[in-house]
């Protein structure tokens, strides 16, 4: 079973989709270190984000694995190095949107993403899982949240990881980001017609969990 989630930065996705991942005992794929991994590569190996097809040539020599941890979390290796920490950082946030509009890279993530479906049952979290890695996914959520109530939680977040940012500034990010993903020429971000919209900006990450739970069961 495939179970996608969708959504903008900061909804709550990956922490809804680890737990939920881990309650029904699924395989979770956060898709969005993918794209986070190629760009730190583009970034560490000196190539130039906006040369399409330089990023694509890279994109098809890169491996990208992904690896589960007994406490649910993922830990992300980029040709073979674990690179979890370092792809959170804000100068790959700053760049990953750009590197992720680009069609070949688009096509060689996803193909990925969907041999790592393939490995089982999974819970994948992205912008366009529910809409094109996994049109046909049996379950498809699109999780949402006020812009304020976004920003508020990625700057908890950032701090958790001890990065020292300014709110302001994770607020420019997310309304930067959620420009370029949800405007791109491919695959955009949006709702899958038959995803179930939750907006959880009044809801406790518990609730989501459980209200999802119920509707994968
Ligand atoms: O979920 P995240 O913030 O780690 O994702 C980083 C970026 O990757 C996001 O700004 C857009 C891109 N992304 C994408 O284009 N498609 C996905 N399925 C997942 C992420």
């Amino acid at each position: 079973m495939i179970v996608a989630i969708d959504g903008p930065a900061g909804a709550g996705k990956s922490t809804v989709a680890k737990i939920l991942a881990k309650r029904l005992d699924f395989l979770y794929i956060d898709t969005g270190a993918m794209y986070r991994a190629l760009t730190l590569k583009a970034l560490d190996n000196n190539v130039d984000i906006y040369d399409e097809r330089k990023i694509n040539d890279l994109a098809l020599k890169t491996i990208i694995d992904l690896r589960s941890n007994p406490d649910g979390s993922l830990s992300i290796f980029l040709d073979g190095k674990d690179v979890s920490l370092e792809i959170r950082r804000p100068r790959i946030t700053q760049y990953v949107s750009d590197v992720s509009k680009i069609k070949g890279v688009r096509q060689v993530l996803v193909k990925m993403q969907r041999e790592l479906g393939k490995k089982g049952d999974c819970v994948l979290e992205g912008r366009d899982i529910g809409t094109v890695v996994f049109p046909n996914a049996e379950k498809k959520f699109f999780i949402d949240a006020s812009a304020e109530v976004r920003v508020n939680r990625r700057f908890k977040e950032l701090k958790g990881l001890n990065q020292n940012v300014a709110e302001v500034d994770v607020a420019k990010d997310l309304s930067n980001r959620d420009k370029i993903d949800s405007t791109r020429e491919v695959s955009p971000l949006r709702k899958a017609e038959d995803a179930i919209y939750i907006d959880t900006t009044e809801l406790s990450i518990e609730g989501v969990v459980e209200k999802m739970l119920e509707l994968c069961k």
